[in-house]
């Protein structure tokens, strides 16, 4: 099948085809999702948790976050890579970002990126999609201003859902070529998909987005302990990891593993 690509996305919006977009950040997971039919991929700055063990995603950084785009652009031939800005490499001005998301492209292989952030974001994404880098944006809830906006909380919420709407709007007639919305009521969600002609994603955004994406290692049940609402696990690869390592432990200690097959 071609590569996805960003007049495909349209497409599918145009008909009311919805599609699913997971993180990826390493061969083996983003073959695997290839191979599902996941037609968009995310190397998320969720990496920082999920694959750095930080608490937070303020730490990860452009150069950390490199080598996984280029693993993940690398193994697939179908799904459309994008890569996530981290905090701080993007918002200080529109050529501090134009430099973050060539890297990305040059040095990672990504075919888009996705920043966080409305209406102070507009020169930066007019920037991107000047120069011929094609930008999702993500509003409501943007985990990179989490301080600023005192915890993981559900935004836009009765007024403010205007707000949110009139940002997402500032962000398409920026150039955007998707909306990305965290943790927003689902009504507000709904309205601001009807409103744009672009496609919007949701994570905690309810059901009438154009698209849905979460974390992998939530998708899958790998991870454990105490999950957002908007999680579901459609597996338990934390319960089906911990079980092969320890019958493998097992069958050392007790001298069956290798047996003459493994043996030369
Ligand atoms: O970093 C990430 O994984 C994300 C998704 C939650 C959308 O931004
Ligand atoms: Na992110």
């Amino acid at each position: 099948a071609p590569r996805v690509r960003i007049p495909h996305l349209q497409q599918m919006k145009e008909r009311g085809e919805k599609w699913a977009m997971l993180t990826a950040y390493d061969m083996y997971t983003a073959a695997i999702f290839e191979d599902a039919g996941i037609p968009v991929l995310l190397i998320g700055d969720s990496a920082s948790n999920n694959v750095f063990g930080n608490d937070s995603l303020l730490p990860v950084t452009v150069d950390e976050l490199m080598p996984l785009v280029r693993a993940v652009s690398r193994c697939t031939r179908r799904p459309l890579v994008i890569a996530d800005l981290p905090f701080g490499s993007y918002q200080a001005s529109p050529e501090q970002c134009f430099h973050t998301a060539v890297r990305f492209m040059k040095e990672g292989g990504a075919h888009a990126v996705k920043l966080e952030g409305g209406i102070e974001m507009v020169p930066q994404v007019r920037k991107l999609v000047s120069c011929g880098i094609p930008v999702m944006a993500h509003i409501g809830f943007t985990p990179q201003s989490e301080h600023q906006l005192g915890g993981f909380r559900v935004q836009g919420r009765g007024e403010d859902g205007a707000r949110l709407i009139e940002e997402a709007r500032a962000l398409e007639a920026a150039g955007a070529f998707a909306v990305l919305m965290e943790m927003v009521p689902g009504a507000v969600a709904a309205q601001i998909t009807a409103a744009l002609k672009i496609p919007t994603v949701g994570i905690g955004a309810g059901s009438d987005c154009d698209a849905q994406v979460l974390v992998w290692q939530d998708m899958a049940g790998l991870r454990t302990g105490k999950l957002p609402r908007f999680v579901k696990q459609y597996a338990d690869m934390h319960g089906l990891l911990q079980k092969a390592a320890r019958e493998f432990a097992e069958e050392v200690g007790a001298g069956t593993f290798p047996g003459p097959e493994h043996t030369f």
